[in-house]
């Protein structure tokens, strides 16, 4: 098929994408958020975890610059990209005016801390655009799932403003997670090769954004995991297996691209990664049933 012709289909899917996006789900984090029901004593524990998020969606303007050039050339994967961080940039703005309202930090700590955050920059973890998209389905689902059992959080702890402000944000990551595994999808049916190569790479060396660049981002890693209940099972059972479920892929196609990617070269967001832990361990790698071996699960699930 020609590249117009798999662009025409990409447009397709953006345009049911955006067209979904206008009709049900533009919200308003100044107007949307019962913020007269926010609670000033939760405990620092969940605001911790707010922050943490607020981080790893604070650095935006490196996602953006970085992730829609590489889609450039695709006009539906642009565009999605432009309106994905308009969708994004509500998230951490969200989670920014809960940590203020809330009172567990003062404007100037926020301000402070966001300041401190853009001293680091992103890097992109790999570096073609139908890699990058197969992250994105994961990167994605894997938020929808933290942001769902940080609501529940909220709920256990009684703040009405807080629970709305994850169901809002993974409202929308479960959107973005769509998209991208409808991309994925496609590009199976065109590429399917090279599509299974990419998949089984992208799950070998899959890591959320932060590691690296949000201060004492290890600590805060350990303290999501004890309160959101999020581990590296999880991401299996909840994440990677239903995507290979919804694009039709068995762990056995997986393992068969193990041999072909065997001799990749690390990509760049495990080199960055493997460069900020150098002299540290890293942690290993829980063996999972079958071809799902291949994959390492992150060891950092923290959400954009
Ligand atoms: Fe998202
Ligand atoms: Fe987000």
């Amino acid at each position: 098929m020609s590249d117009s012709r798999q662009a025409e289909k990409v447009y397709k899917l953006y345009a049911e994408f955006f067209d979904k996006a206008e009709q049900e789900r533009r919200w308003n984090p100044f107007r949307d958020i019962p913020w007269n029901d926010v609670k000033k004593d939760v405990s620092d524990d969940l605001a911790l975890c707010a922050e943490t998020f607020m981080a790893v969606e604070s650095y935006l303007p490196d996602y953006v610059a970085n992730g829609i050039q590489v889609v450039r050339p695709w006009f539906g994967r642009a565009w999605f990209g432009a309106n994905w961080a308009y969708e994004e940039s509500k998230h951490s703005v969200a989670l920014l005016e809960w940590l203020m309202r809330s009172g567990k930090r003062t404007p100037e700590q926020v301000f402070d801390f966001q300041a401190k955050l853009m001293e680091k920059k992103w890097v992109m973890p790999f570096s073609t655009a139908r890699q990058m998209t197969i992250y994105g389905s994961l990167q994605e689902m894997a938020t929808f799932v933290i942001y769902c059992r940080q609501e529940q959080r909220a709920i256990v702890e009684g703040c009405p403003a807080l629970r709305a402000v994850y169901r809002l944000n993974a409202r929308d990551e479960m959107a973005h997670a769509h998209f991208y595994e409808n991309v994925v999808k496609m590009l199976l049916e065109e590429e399917r090769e090279e599509t299974i190569a990419d998949i089984a790479f992208v799950a070998k060396h899959f890591e959320m954004p932060g590691v690296g660049i949000v201060p004492e981002y290890d600590a805060r890693i350990e303290l999501m995991r004890e309160q959101g209940q999020v581990d590296r099972d999880v991401f299996l059972q909840k994440v990677f297996f239903p995507l290979l479920k919804y694009i039709g892929l068995s762990r056995i196609d997986l393992a068969r691209a193990g041999a072909t990617i065997r001799e990749w070269p690390l990509p760049p967001g495990a080199q960055f990664i493997a460069s900020v832990r150098k002299g540290g361990s890293p942690e290993p790698a829980r063996a999972a049933v079958g071809a799902a071996s291949q994959v390492t699960p992150p060891s950092s699930l923290a959400p954009v």
